[in-house]
């Protein structure tokens, strides 16, 4: 897909893989603009992609993951200040060592990774489908692997393990990948999501020092790392390509757990409470179990 003058939405952009990718989607001349929860990190890394890539229109928007008033307000802007928006990029991820909550009193890996991503991308749905042909890409990892949809205590409120709960969030993005492309298959607008390979980036803030060097030998450059998302942005080779899992620029079969459609769907409903979004009833045997 040409990017020249598109409208393109990336969160997660002041660090790590989002700037890699933000910086490369600015060459291509498109149109940034940054949802951001720092604003004044936002200015120094704003200064750096315009420097690199020779592109100033890019744009700053405050927007906090960790609460849907800040979701609602940056939409709310967006929709006033802009008129379609041809590829969102649901980046931005923590992974939380303590459990904690968000500004609406949920776990905050499930508020930030998911329910976050999910009320953004549904209040933009207009936009999005107003910019198609567009594209959403979803930022999930392989650490999906290591559970399922815990759909009892999703927020591990009686036992919590920043495994799990980063492992389900994970998941999360690939059920909520799959659900969306399939309701979005007419609308020409495309829904997949990447794991963008073991990262060093400032995810990993919080693990103990001495690990970090062990760790930084088998890691990427946060530049490789936003390899895939560049690929399912820019190539023509995945036009019209939905539903997906990448990983190297290849499609590749999530977990099983991942390729269940009832909880898809269960995920969507639940996703739909918590966030106030009407829900959109989906027929399971519709899916295509495409991977
Ligand atoms: N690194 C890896 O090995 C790896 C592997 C698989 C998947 N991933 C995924 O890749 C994505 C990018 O992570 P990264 O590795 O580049 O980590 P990172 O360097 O820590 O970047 C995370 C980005 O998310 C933003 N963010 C965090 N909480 C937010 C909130 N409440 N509201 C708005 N923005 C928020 C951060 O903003 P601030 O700058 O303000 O902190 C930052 O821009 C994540 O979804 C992660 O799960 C990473």
């Amino acid at each position: 897909m040409k990017l020249d003058g598109k409208n393109v939405v990336i969160t997660g952009a002041t660090s790590g893989i989002g700037k890699e990718a933000a910086i490369e989607i600015a060459r291509m001349n498109s149109c940034l603009v940054l949802p951001v929860r720092n604003m004044e990190k936002g200015e120094q890394v704003k200064k750096q992609i315009v420097a690199e890539s020779g592109n100033s229109t890019v744009y700053l928007m405050k927007c906090d993951l960790a609460s849907f008033d800040s979701i609602r307000d940056f939409a709310r802007e967006y929709k006033r200040r802009f008129s379609g928006l041809h590829l969102l990029i649901n980046n931005a991820g923590i992974w939380e060592y303590k459990r904690s909550e968000t500004r609406d009193g949920i776990e905050m890996t499930f508020g930030v990774n998911h329910l976050g991503p999910f009320l953004l991308t549904n209040l933009l749905l207009d936009e999005i489908r107003g910019g198609a042909p567009a594209r959403i890409i979803n930022v999930s990892s392989e650490a999906h692997r290591y559970t399922g949809m815990n759909f009892d205590d999703p927020e591990g409120r009686k036992r919590y393990s920043s495994f799990k709960s980063y492992g389900q969030s994970k998941l999360a993005n690939i059920l909520f990948t799959r659900h969306l492309a399939q309701m979005l298959r007419e609308d020409g607008v495309t829904v997949n999501c990447m794991h963008p390979g073991f990262v060093a980036t400032n995810l990993f803030d919080k693990i103990a020092p001495f690990l970090r060097p062990v760790f930084g030998f088998f890691m990427k450059t946060p530049i490789q790392g936003a390899e895939t998302i560049v690929f399912l942005a820019s190539s023509p080779g995945v036009d019209g390509s939905t539903g997906g899992y990448y990983v190297n620029r290849k499609k590749k079969r999530p977990s099983g757990a991942a390729l269940d459609n009832e909880a898809a769907e269960k995920l969507w409903r639940l996703s739909c409470q918590y966030t106030g979004i009407e829900e959109t009833s989906l027929i399971t045997s519709q899916f295509t179990n495409q991977v």
